[in-house]
């Protein structure tokens, strides 16, 4: 959707077969929320019903204040209140006599397992947060870590979180490129890294890709790296470099007390893509974001102690943040962990999983179940499947074909399923059924949680009728949302608040950027991103990053990124490319392309297609005609382009693109 304000014409036809199904009785009767009166609970005691959330923590020091909207919108939730997220996590845990417990079963690529129970996942994070505190890692230091899924990247997110040194953790698939950027603008002199990792099995290295980074860090740069590959890959260490395990042995049985932290003193950076080329560091804090983790996950995931759990995301990502670290371990529940790819060794891989740990909540992404389609419901048929109680999904709209597929030949027509809509500056789920509650309607996230006030208006703000799209909005602050972007308070007023705001009135409207539309009964349909950023497989991409990279490419004049309807990922990168004079549109240059974004970003922002031109198409008035752009890559119907500066461009681009 690029901003119209009538639903689009795939929209129509994606939910004309729309249904609705209940939660049976059996999960309702169950469920940790079931009384629809949570709705106008929340609403008419806004905002100390937040006080739910908060009482999901133990805190050190009992916040005095709420919200505090002194200085909108840079509010503030719990004022007063100290508390530590890694003794929430898992010292409390400990102390109520439940250290023998499981709170992590690890599985890697190749069938290797690892588990730690609450008491020695305890141990390993004051023996970690020993060896950083040695380092000279100090209360707010900011420490990267650029680890895949393995059991040291939730370690050392929590040993951080001990000490009170936010975290920023880099996505392992992020290039050389990425990590500097991001470590340089979080202004860290600390990585907590690996040698390398199994993917689709084989020995990756990853140590590499870390010093090639480091080599563009400005600031002196203190690294451990963790041993993940043993002998398949070995590694060297470089001046400033330590072995994991060796200074943990140093620290065997080490004691280190959590720091009390301010409610509001950050608890992690988040890098994320905007509208433009660079990254926003999103800032979480300790008691609002804790609180938020804790309680949408006990609302909506349902997790309960004693259940296994498992969100299949990775935790390089907000959803891994939330769902895989601090939501579940707040509450006490056993997760599963795993590595790998779904398709390795065989496409079965998910459901052995869940056959093997008795899954319980199983969360993931809708470009995962579209590929889970395509293999078959053979896989998932070879497994006994019936100990899911509870389906999720995140990340980018499901279709209602792919829903029923999850309900039908996963959840057995017995899960009900959660289609949570949020993103990483919400901290957590915003849009969703409350699955002991609500109505599915497969396609639509569902009505706003208690206590959050999303609306859907039109571009001069005014509430939009039901039925019609427009753009999703919300009203009032909540716990979890994010505090500013690091470093850039006028970066986050001018992203997320200029558009609906009136600062006159002191009314504060927050705008994620995405399309939605509502139907009568509130429910919500989420329709994609209104900016430049695009959605492949799940994965947050800012165009003008990607443009960015490509014109950085030896022989490119110029670039526009879109993204393009895709079966599997929702939305590939398509790029379109003009070659500066003397160079010529070659299968050369296109590799080089591809090189150079992969060295920018990463893999995931590979584009599906180059499509070299002379000219983009413009208007007259000589801006791009980007949707024009995403229409061809989608291979959508163009309608009239007469109007157009450069008409005949597009029937040779679209040619191409075609493959005539
Ligand atoms: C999209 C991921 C439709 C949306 C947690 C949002 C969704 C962006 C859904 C945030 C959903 C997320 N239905 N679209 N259930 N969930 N999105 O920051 O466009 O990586 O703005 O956070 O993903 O992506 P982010």
């Amino acid at each position: 959707m690029s901003g119209d304000d009538d639903p689009p014409v795939e929209l129509e036809a994606r939910l004309a077969d729309q249904e609705t199904f209940e939660p049976s009785a059996e999960f309702v009767s169950q469920a940790n929320v079931s009384d629809p009166a949570i709705y106008d609970e929340f609403e008419q005691n806004w905002p100390e019903c937040w006080e739910r959330a908060a009482d999901l923590l133990s805190w050190d020091q009992e916040y005095d204040t709420v919200l505090d909207d002194g200085n909108k919108p840079f509010y503030e939730w719990f004022t007063g209140g100290e508390l530590n997220a890694s003794a929430n996590c898992l010292d409390r845990h400990v102390e109520e006599g439940r250290g023998d417990e499981l709170a992590i079963q690890w599985e890697g690529e190749l069938g290797d397992t690892r588990e730690f129970t609450y008491s020695e996942l305890l141990r390993e994070v004051e023996e970690f947060a020993a060896v950083l505190g040695d380092l000279g890692v100090r209360e707010d230091d900011v420490v990267t870590l650029y680890l895949p899924m393995i059991p040291e990247l939730p370690i050392a997110m929590l040993a951080c979180a001990r000490i009170g040194a936010p975290h920023s953790v880099v996505f392992a698939g992020f290039s050389a490129d990425a990590l500097a950027t991001r470590m340089n603008a979080a202004d860290s002199d600390h990585l907590v890294t690996c040698d390398g990792y199994y993917r689709r099995g084989d020995a990756l290295d990853h140590k590499e890709k870390a010093d090639e980074g480091l080599e563009s860090v400005t600031g002196d740069t203190t690294t451990v790296v963790v041993d993940r590959l043993g002998d398949e890959l070995d590694h060297s260490l470089g001046e400033d470099q330590y072995d994991y395990d060796d200074l943990v042995a140093e620290q065997e049985g080490a004691s280190v007390d959590p720091v009390s932290r301010d409610a509001e003193d950050m608890l992690f950076l988040m890098y994320t893509s905007g509208t433009t080329g660079e990254p926003k560091g999103v800032k979480h804090t300790t008691g609002g974001y804790l609180s938020y983790a804790a309680w949408t996950s006990h609302a909506v995931l349902d997790v309960e102690p004693d259940d296994t759990y498992w969100c299949a995301a990775d935790i390089g990502w907000i959803t891994g943040h939330s769902y895989i670290v601090y939501g579940p371990l707040a509450l006490g529940t056993t997760s599963v962990m795993y590595e790998g790819t779904p398709d390795y060794p065989e496409k079965d891989r998910l459901w052995e999983l869940v056959e093997d740990y008795g899954v319980d909540i199983f969360y993931t992404a809708p470009t995962a179940i579209r590929a889970f389609m395509k293999w078959g419901q053979d896989y998932p048929k070879e497994h006994d499947l019936s100990s899911l109680r509870l389906l999720g999904t995140v990340g980018e709209p499901i279709n209602p074909r792919a829903w029923k597929w999850y309900y039908t030949h996963i959840g057995g027509e017995e899960c009900p399923i959660v289609d949570t809509w949020w993103q990483t500056e919400t901290g957590g789920m915003m849009i969703t059924t409350l699955p002991g509650i609500g109505e599915m309607k497969p396609g639509s996230a569902g009505p706003p949680l208690p206590g959050i006030d999303a609306r859907i208006v039109d571009s001069g703000g005014e509430e939009v009728g039901a039925g019609d799209a427009g753009y999703l909005t919300v009203d009032n602050p909540w716990p979890g949302m994010l505090r500013t972007l690091y470093n850039n308070d006028e970066r986050f007023l001018e992203e997320y608040w200029r558009e609906y705001s009136d600062p006159d009135a002191d009314e504060w409207v927050y705008f994620p950027e995405d399309g939605a539309k509502i139907d009568s009964d509130g429910y919500i349909t989420i329709l994609g991103r209104v900016d430049d950023v695009i959605n492949v497989s799940g994965h947050r991409l800012g165009t003008m990053e990607i443009e960015s990279a490509i014109v950085g490419t030896e022989g490119v004049a110029e670039a526009a990124v879109v993204g393009g309807d895709h079966d599997l990922k929702g939305e590939a990168v398509y790029a379109y490319v003009i070659v500066e004079d003397g160079y010529e549109g070659s299968d050369e240059l296109r590799e080089r392309i591809i090189e150079g974004v992969e060295e920018a970003i990463g893999p995931i922002a590979r584009p599906e297609e180059v499509v070299f031109t002379p000219e983009l198409p413009k208007t007259r008035s000589g801006k791009i005609m980007r949707r024009l752009l995403e229409d061809i890559a989608s291979g959508n119907d163009l309608g009239d382009t007469s109007t157009l500066r450069n008409p005949d461009v597009v029937d040779d681009i679209a040619a191409q693109v075609r493959g005539d």
